[in-house]
């Protein structure tokens, strides 16, 4: 059981949505979204659903290899998303309304259209030369050792030009900066205090655990499991990643990242979320620093990859639990960018139930757009894909154009997100007619009325947002756990299969809210019937 904190800082209290920029809203009718768009849309995320922050995917600069994670320039917006001009009246719009603004930092790697990039490949003894990771050919001319992109291929590109080879851990569009040379510290700190300064509230940080490498370069052990990081990803699960990422040294980095944040920290409060997938739980939590003074919070995505069961779950939450003890904030990511939409990995009614646990848990919740109403998967024909992952390393799945597609705000063609007869980046999913924003709102049971009903008592309940969590029962089926603050007390109840289960409940209490949203202010006590995929939130 964990002490209730009495002084919570927004990014511990609030709800984070994962805004891709592309897909969100057109507000200038080229068939890709932008900063105008989201500003558009500004009171129905602060208002309509009522999250406290937004992350915003990369829309700097770049040649979008990598869909905007491959920056070529760090201070800059793209023409696609609009100017700065249009980033600050989202900022301004956004904090008028009381909601943060988190964006993207991608500090791995940068385009190979950057300035930087360009002057370090053009000759040897350039003084740029050393801010990337550069290596001499094997005597074969072969690369300078085993590892791989995580996009398909050897990380290693030869440059004829200049006779070495430099690293991409993922496309070769996307050389690895050399973390290791002080110059692109300072250069890219100083990138951080651009935005720091214009007022962004924080980051999330591409492949935090990318930046430092094995100084020796070493080959990486091959696997002999074969065994995936975390989804099956081909060739890239041949070796053990030892060398390649997670080195040690990137915890004294990630204390200069940190105090670079908190030179801000005095004009308002600063956060630094990181995108890690480490599998350890132990080792997931040093990101947070031995006296949290590194990132404030390694990304937790340990649910985005297991199936929907209830002792798997349960065990989630309980290592979390266990290994944050020192005051770390506990995190929780169902979906993002990279990952299929949960309601087609879970199905519809579970993902309904998967909701009221992301808004119930203990610790910062960051739900991405179009979970909202249940989007799915979209059916990207070949022809369309976009995703240079899914292009490289076929026969996987691991295109991520799916979970890119266009938002749904209505049934208009296009559903509102271009105008009509606007050809959009990604084809807007077919249910768009019925699954939108506009049909949802007037249907008193629909997703978006149970998201925006969880919210609300998240938002108004100190117990939910930032209680003590205790585990009450659990088995292969079913899920309660209790959430605590003064005398605040709920019991949150999940049955995760597709049959009724009972529940024991100790203490009787008033149901409050169903995922089926149609029924509250119940008497219940002793044993409760669940129904399938059903999620209940009792007041104790
Ligand atoms: C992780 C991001 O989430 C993903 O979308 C991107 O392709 C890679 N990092 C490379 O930046």
């Amino acid at each position: 059981m964990t002490d209730f904190p009495t002084r919570l800082l927004w990014w511990q209290r609030g709800v984070v949505y994962q805004i891709y920029p592309r897909s969100f809203m057109d507000a200038n009718g080229d068939g890709i979204g932008d900063l105008r768009g989201v500003l558009q849309k500004i009171d129905y995320l602060a208002e309509t659903l009522g999250i406290d922050a937004i992350w915003l995917s990369p829309f700097f600069t770049s040649p979008m290899a990598d869909f905007g994670y491959d920056v070529a320039d760090y201070c800059d917006v793209d023409p696609i998303f609009g100017t700065l001009a249009d980033f600050d009246a989202l900022l301004a719009a956004a904090h008028a309304r009381g909601v943060k603004v988190l964006i993207d930092f991608v500090p791995n790697h940068s385009s190979d259209q950057h300035a930087w990039f360009k002057e370090s490949r053009s000759a040897r003894d350039n003084p740029k030369r050393n801010w990337y990771v550069w290596a001499d050919p094997k005597p074969d001319g072969s690369p300078p050792n085993n590892w791989l992109s995580l996009f398909g291929g050897s990380a290693w590109e030869f440059d004829a030009h200049t006779g070495q080879y430099y690293l991409h851990s993922f496309l070769k569009e996307q050389p690895d900066l050399n973390w290791r040379n002080p110059e692109v510290k300072a250069a890219m700190f100083d990138a951080m205090r651009f935005w720091l300064r214009r007022g962004v509230d924080g980051f999330r940080v591409d492949v935090a655990h990318f930046l430092m490498k094995d100084p020796e370069m070493r080959d990486n052990p091959l696997s002999e499991s074969g065994m995936a990081l975390y989804k099956p990803m081909g060739d890239y699960d041949s070796q053990v990643h030892l060398y390649d990422k997670g080195h040690p040294d990137n915890h004294a980095l990630y204390r200069e990242f940190r105090a670079v944040l908190d030179e801000f920290e005095p004009i308002s409060p600063r956060m630094a979320v990181g995108e890690i997938h480490i599998a350890d739980w132990d080792e997931w939590a040093t990101y947070y620093g031995a006296n949290n003074d590194e990132l404030h919070m390694p990304f937790n995505f340990a649910l985005i990859n297991t199936p929907w069961r209830a002792e798997i779950v349960r065990e989630v939450v309980e290592n979390v639990e266990r290994v944050l003890t020192n005051g770390q904030q506990p995190n929780y990511v169902f979906s993002n960018h990279d990952e299929h939409r949960i309601a087609s990995r879970i199905g519809a009614e579970a993902a309904r139930a998967c909701m009221l646990l992301l808004l119930t848990l203990r610790g910062t919740p960051t739900m991405y757009y179009g979970d909202e109403i249940g989007m799915v998967d979209g059916d990207i024909p070949p022809e369309l894909a976009q995703d240079p992952w899914g292009k490289n390393v076929q026969g996987l799945g691991l295109g991520r154009d799916p979970e890119r597609t266009p938002m749904q705000w209505d049934s208009t063609p296009n559903s509102g997100f271009s105008p009509e007869g606007v050809r959009t980046w990604l084809p807007v999913t077919a249910d768009y007619p019925t699954r939108n924003v506009a049909a949802q709102l007037a249907d008193p049971h629909s997703m978006l009325n149970l998201t925006r009903a969880l919210l609300k008592l998240r938002r108004e309940s100190p117990a939910l947002h930032g209680g003590a969590y205790r585990t009450l029962s659990g088995d292969a089926h079913t899920y309660v756990f209790e959430r605590t603050a003064g005398d605040q007390r709920f019991v949150v109840a999940i049955n995760f299969t597709a049959e009724a289960q009972t529940v024991a409940l100790s203490g009787g209490g008033t149901l409050i809210l169903s995922t089926a949203l149609d029924r509250a202010d119940e008497a219940v006590g002793g044993t409760f019937s669940l129904r399938p995929y059903e999620g209940v939130i009792i007041r104790a």
